[in-house]
């Protein structure tokens, strides 16, 4: 029975949460794969948003949520998140995969003593500081803590010492200190804490996972971060430490690739970055403050400004490649309403190699581009009500400028859309049929 997958086409904040929120009542179970507390969803109840870091954003609709073995979780934000959706009236069906790895405080720390060092060389990441690589790091140096160990406390001292130790003297390394509460014996208290306010949701997700499929569920795996973020198809330095495409839903929840028979590309009608990295339509003016501001374009994880800029077509057909999208979804169409002129980049423009329609794999290459754009006649500015309203009369009622723009994003990118969102209230989606014709 079938996964389906969706994952945001650009760098992260494209609105996932959002598409969730309207996708999971059709789904059994909605999965996150990767990732941890780094990412950051805010869904509405009501007019109550709600930022979620761990828990898929499904769960507000009473979806159970599974926490996928290729996630690395940090306890203290989880049981927050937890807290805070019991306090709203929400009772959260959660299944943690004992097999995902645990951000430690350790981590964190680690996390902004490394960016530093980086910096010295101009090769700052902008992490989240949430301690998302040393945690993946630890994974990779068969060192770590899995969720699944709290329950064996026979290793569980042993496994801490060996922690405290390893990362005290990677700290001390790096020009930081190791503090006494990071010790085995009081970080074990925390965690033995910790555990029984999660202990009844941990459970072995793949076996789980795969007989709920043998019995014909439909899952909905939700990545989490951005493709151009991701380990080996980012930019380096400036991705994070999971692979964040369609395909790691596959070893992030253990389920076999066939499996998989929907993609869903969530994207923004603009884009942006929080952190470093290059970003070549990035706009460096009045009317990126003005996106900016218009879109609340601020990190839900750390706060830190979003970079706004131009719809990068180049960044979304890429995206397409390493997915395969069955479906696209564009999100925050109303952010634009007011601007007179909209651009649009469909192709770089490479110093040596002339006009490329794919992101390069270097930054040196990358830095060489020049975005080429087209543009478009916008449209008006609306209010939230107003758009509520348009959308409750279909696609056929939308700006003529606003359609055009959407059927010039489907015909680039060959990919049937899904739907549309105009707002942040669940009213302000707009399913779209575009006849075949559309897409070539
Ligand atoms: P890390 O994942 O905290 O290591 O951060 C690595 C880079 O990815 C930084 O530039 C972050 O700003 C960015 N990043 C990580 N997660 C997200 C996300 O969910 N949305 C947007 N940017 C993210």
């Amino acid at each position: 029975m079938p996964v389906h997958v969706i994952v945001g086409a650009q760098w992260g904040d494209e609105g996932k949460g959002r598409a969730v929120d309207v996708l999971a009542r059709h789904y059994d179970y909605v999965a996150r794969y990767n990732g941890g507390a780094n990412a950051g969803h805010t869904v509405y109840l009501g007019n109550d948003p709600i930022k979620l870091h761990h828990v898929p954003s499904g769960v507000i609709s009473g979806i159970p949520g599974i926490l996928g073995n290729g996630m690395v979780i940090d306890l203290e934000i989880l049981i927050n998140e937890i807290h805070t959706l019991r306090s709203k009236g929400i009772t959260p069906l959660l299944h943690i995969s004992d097999r995902a790895h645990l951000t430690l405080p350790f981590h964190k720390e680690e996390d902004v003593l490394i960016d530093s060092l980086k910096a010295k060389y101009g090769m700052r990441t902008g992490t989240t500081r949430r301690g998302i690589g040393p945690t993946y790091q630890d994974k990779a140096a068969r060192v770590s803590l899995r969720v699944g160990d709290l329950l064996h406390s026979e290793r569980l001292d042993e496994k801490l010492r060996l922690l405290g130790d390893y990362h005290q003297k990677i700290i001390m390394a790096l020009g930081g200190t190791f503090k006494e509460e990071w010790r085995s014996s009081v970080l074990k208290e925390k965690l033995m804490k910790q555990l029984n306010e999660i202990k009844s949701y941990i459970i072995d997700t793949v076996d789980f996972l795969n007989k709920a499929l043998e019995n014909g569920s439909f899952i909905l795996a939700e990545g989490a971060n951005g493709v151009h973020l991701d380990i080996d198809h980012g930019i380096a330095p400036y991705t994070t430490s999971s692979n964040t495409i369609a395909g790691a839903a596959s070893t992030g929840l253990g389920i076999a690739p066939s499996n998989i028979t929907e993609v869903y590309g969530v994207m923004k009608a603009y884009t942006t970055r929080v952190g470093d990295g290059p970003m070549p339509t990035e706009l460096k003016n009045e009317v990126g403050k003005r996106i900016q501001m218009a879109g609340n374009e601020f990190g839900t994880t750390t706060g830190r400004p979003r970079r706004c800029g131009w719809l990068d077509l180049v960044l979304i057909r890429h995206s397409h490649l390493l997915n395969r999208f069955t479906r696209l979804i564009i999100t925050k169409l109303d952010v634009l309403g007011g601007i007179e002129e909209i651009k649009v980049c469909n192709a770089y423009l490479h110093e040596e190699k002339g006009i490329i329609t794919h992101v390069p794999s270097t930054l040196e290459e990358l830095k060489q581009c020049i975005p080429q754009y087209i543009t478009f006649d916008g449209w008006e500015a609306l209010k939230p009500q107003e758009w509520k309203e348009i959308c409750e009369q279909g696609y056929e009622t939308l700006p003529k400028e606003l359609r055009k723009y959407v059927e010039y994003i489907a015909k680039q990118c060959q990919v049937p859309i899904a739907f549309l969102t105009l707002g942040t209230d669940r009213g302000a989606t707009i399913y779209v049929d575009l006849p075949t014709e559309i897409y070539h």
